[in-house]
């Protein structure tokens, strides 16, 4: 028989994390007749960073958000978005998106029984992210323009037709992307000195602005961090002051002109002391690079964006000693993974080839004496 909504019965004593409506509902807006559409986002990692502590001299720690159901931060937002959208009535959610959103607005609409139409920027979305769209059933739609274009069509669609728009411009994704904010307070017993986070949209800057302010007011913290928020060089729009028409970086989550929470990230930024910076793609390979293989923790390029800010601000003596420092790593390295296969210098890295020979294979280790 099928049973829609079967309940458990788990043994004594077990724990399964809840997802972040039902761990953090006394502090998001639903109720106990909220139909809460959930994949068990959030709990993810918080995971200390040696490597970096020594490379800067300061306490690092990374936000792994790549271990979110659907390999991405977005998925925060989107339990709380297509929640609402499904208590509201609404039939098909859609989003415009660089990739991440898409993905994830697929899986919970999917997840909920209701449809998701996805507009992205055609030839611009990792094929990762692109999978993951197709396989979650959504209807996607390539335009045949930028990012910006995109979230302008959703806009007027979801004005004009029966829609629900789940871009961060809805409020209940910031809502629910502010509880990555909370596990960080959790887990560390008080907010960092510093918190850096990608930016193409700056949701994610405001969600976690919102997060520590609202922890600070109940009392779970006693001090707002730093924000830093990092764009690439050639998709810096925030940093420049004006808007970018064509955007152009690797790093294709945040390849984003004309940023929908321009406003509330620069009130971020000065409630919180905050810093916008530029990086250069090839800063962002490298810090990638160092991640996967100092640390442990394999990332989109977008993501290694924060690794690439906070070195940056270590070089320029904008990081104090010791100081701790939280790093959001927002997607995960297996939604755009060809980047790793590449040297420094543009080339393809190659992976040595032997035979079926013990000895050649320890040769080739380097094993042999
Ligand atoms: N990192 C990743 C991996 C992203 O996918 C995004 C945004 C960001 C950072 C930036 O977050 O927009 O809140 O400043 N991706 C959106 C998308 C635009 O469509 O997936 P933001």
């Amino acid at each position: 028989m099928n049973t829609p909504n079967p309940t458990p019965t788990p043994k004594p004593g077990s724990r399964q994390w809840r997802g972040v409506i039902r761990e953090y509902a006394d502090r998001l807006d639903v109720t106990d007749a909220t139909p809460i559409v959930t994949l068990g986002e959030g709990g993810t990692p918080l995971l200390p960073a040696p490597a970096l502590s020594r490379r800067t001299g300061a306490d690092v720690w990374v936000k792994f958000e790549g271990m979110n159901p659907t390999g991405s931060f977005k998925d925060r937002g989107m339990t709380m978005a297509v929640t609402k959208a499904v208590e509201h009535g609404a039939k098909v959610v859609i989003c415009a998106s660089t990739g991440n959103t898409s993905a994830s607005a697929a899986a919970y609409a999917t997840h909920a029984g209701i449809g998701a139409a996805v507009l992205l920027p055609e030839g611009k979305v990792a094929m990762g992210k692109l999978s993951q769209t197709i396989a979650h059933d959504a209807k996607l739609i390539q335009v045949q323009g930028t990012f910006d274009d995109c979230l302008d069509i959703a806009r007027d669609l979801a004005a004009n037709y029966p829609v629900h728009l789940v871009n961060s411009v809805n409020n209940d994704r910031i809502e629910g992307q502010k509880t990555a904010a909370f596990e960080v307070v959790e887990v560390l017993g008080d907010a960092p000195d510093l918190h850096v986070v990608p930016v193409g949209n700056a949701g994610n800057y405001t969600a976690y602005t919102r997060g520590y302010r609202e922890d600070i007011a109940a009392g779970n913290a006693t001090r707002m961090p730093r924000m830093f928020g990092f764009q690439a060089a050639g998709s810096a729009p925030i940093v420049r002051g004006e808007p970018v028409r064509d955007p152009d970086t690797i790093a294709s989550a945040i390849r984003i002109g004309n940023p929908a929470s321009w406003e509330l990230a620069l009130q971020a930024r000065d409630e919180t002391d905050g810093y916008f910076g530029a990086i250069e793609d090839a800063a962002i390979l490298e810090a990638q690079r160092i991640l996967s293989a100092e640390v442990g923790i394999f990332v989109e390029p977008a993501s290694a964006i924060s690794v690439a800010g906070l070195l940056e601000r270590a070089a320029a003596g904008a990081v104090p000693r010791g100081a701790r420092v939280v790093l959001t790593v927002t997607g995960h390295g297996l939604k755009d993974p060809q980047w790793a296969l590449r040297t420094a210098d543009g080339s393809d890295v190659e992976p040595t080839v032997v035979p079926v020979d013990t000895a050649q294979v320890a040769a080739a280790l380097g094993l042999a004496s």
